[in-house]
């Protein structure tokens, strides 16, 4: 049954919709939003739903806030987009600084662009020309885990792991070394080897610090982390941390690098970055990277790559004012008192049940795994559509129930949507 009635029809009508099966989109109760207050949607017939996905894990501080709301209409005065080629913009120049202020970065210069595939994709193109440009031939691989998402676009496919049913594009990916992923113990220890193995011709080792979100929300040991981290540097490879997912709060830190003591040579940045507003992303370089592509004008040292609205103006009076409310409203405190709920939470009232393999949570990132007897029997998605009509808007990674609630959320928000998870599992996962 769709919620959404005739604008379901409408929808499918013209709209194509990413990583979703269209001949079966109707029957699988899309809501169609008409508006948002707070932490909540509200679809086109009146009917309101708590957002604990963040909308796709971008949205940090809620819908609609007032004062990021300001900062929009205030820059839309002055003017919404001009080229970042060869030429700058106020709000964007004001929007780096803030940045390059607080990034886990050394010298920090931002390329921007506006998904987080792209960012990846740009630091790819980086960490390659950054040893072309030295003369140093041969560096042209990539180290990247199991179980690893970096975005769609091919490059960042191909460092990702593959899954979801992307498997098909397996002759478009380029190869990348490959060590286990974050739900293996020994994952640490065998990346480590496979570094050492392959050193000399990596590029760049690409990692997700903390949590690997897309592959099922699995969590690693901060000084784990911070162990490969070091490698990199002791191995002369430079390190890739994508923080598209666990930046701007999301793991309980400004970002997750913080957390594992790592100071990457490049860093992708992109979901949170407008707390959920406007599409932008960015890549910030390290000194040592940036001035590897300083040279005469017009020379190949120049990085010949830049896209249409990296930069919007919109986008960074918005992020800008965002970045700023974190501080003023002392987010991470939120997070860190509403993790320590959803851990307890879960534990309490979903841990310990039969259907649940396991439950995983990092800042207000969650995963509740669930561990269905035989295939087939779509768990997670049936398990998501018992919560929406209760209210409360999820969504799987296979069979895996993402909890992604915002970082401003209320305690009583956490204990909804606990309550409501425990209600659809004992609904569907008899
Ligand atoms: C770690 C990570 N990198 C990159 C991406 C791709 O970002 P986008 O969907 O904005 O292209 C994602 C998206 O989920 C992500 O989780």
């Amino acid at each position: 049954m769709s919620t959404g009635g005739s604008w379901v029809d409408r929808d499918a009508a013209v709209v194509w919709h990413g990583f979703t099966q269209m001949a079966s989109w109707a029957d699988n109760a899309p809501i169609v939003v008409e508006r948002a207050e707070g932490r909540e949607l509200i679809d086109v017939n009146g009917r309101r739903y708590l957002d604990a996905i963040s909308s796709l894990w971008v949205t940090t501080l809620g819908h609609h806030v007032p004062e990021l709301d300001a900062a929009l209409t205030a820059q839309l005065d002055r003017v919404a987009h001009t080229t970042m080629l060869g030429n700058g913009n106020r709000a964007t120049i004001e929007f780096a600084e803030a940045l390059a202020a607080v990034v886990p970065v050394d010298a920090p210069h931002v390329l921007f662009a506006s998904d987080g595939a792209a960012a990846v994709e740009q630091a790819l193109k980086i960490a390659f020309q950054f040893w072309v440009n030295q003369g140093e031939r041969g560096r042209d691989g990539y180290l990247a885990l199991g179980g690893a998402y970096h975005g769609d676009t091919v490059g960042s496919l191909s460092v990702g792991a593959g899954g979801f049913g992307t498997d098909l594009f397996d002759p478009l990916r380029f190869p990348v070394v490959r060590a286990p992923g974050y739900d293996q113990p020994d994952w640490l220890d065998r990346a480590l080897v496979v570094l050492k193995e392959h050193a000399d011709h990596l590029a760049a080792v690409v990692v997700e610090p903390l949590v690997q979100g897309a592959g099922g929300i699995h969590v690693a040991e901060a000084d784990h982390v911070g162990a490969l981290g070091a490698a990199c540097a002791d191995a002369g490879v430079l390190l890739i941390c994508d923080e598209v997912a666990t930046g701007f709060g999301r793991t309980g830190s400004r970002f997750a690098s913080e957390q594992c003591g790592l100071r990457p040579d490049l860093l992708c940045l992109g979901k949170g970055i407008t707390g959920g507003y406007l599409p932008m992303s960015a890549t910030v370089a390290s000194g040592r990277v940036y001035d590897a592509f300083l040279g005469p004008d017009l020379s190949n040292r120049t990085l010949y790559h830049g896209h249409s609205y990296g930069g919007n103006a919109l986008a960074a009076a918005v992020a800008l004012r965002h970045l700023q409310l974190l501080d003023e409203w002392d987010v991470m405190a939120n997070v860190a008192a509403r993790s320590s709920q959803l851990r307890a939470a879960l534990d309490a009232r979903i841990g310990g049940h039969p259907a649940v393999r396991d439950v995983r949570v990092r800042g207000l990132m969650g995963g509740v795994e669930l561990a269905p007897p035989i295939d087939g029997l779509r768990w997670g998605r049936r398990v998501c559509a018992a919560a929406v009509s209760r209210g409360v808007l999820l969504r799987p990674l296979g069979d895996v129930v993402v909890l992604m609630p915002m970082l401003t959320s209320t305690a009583e928000e956490i204990d909804r949507i606990v309550g409501v998870l425990a209600a659809a599992i004992d609904e569907v996962c008899e």
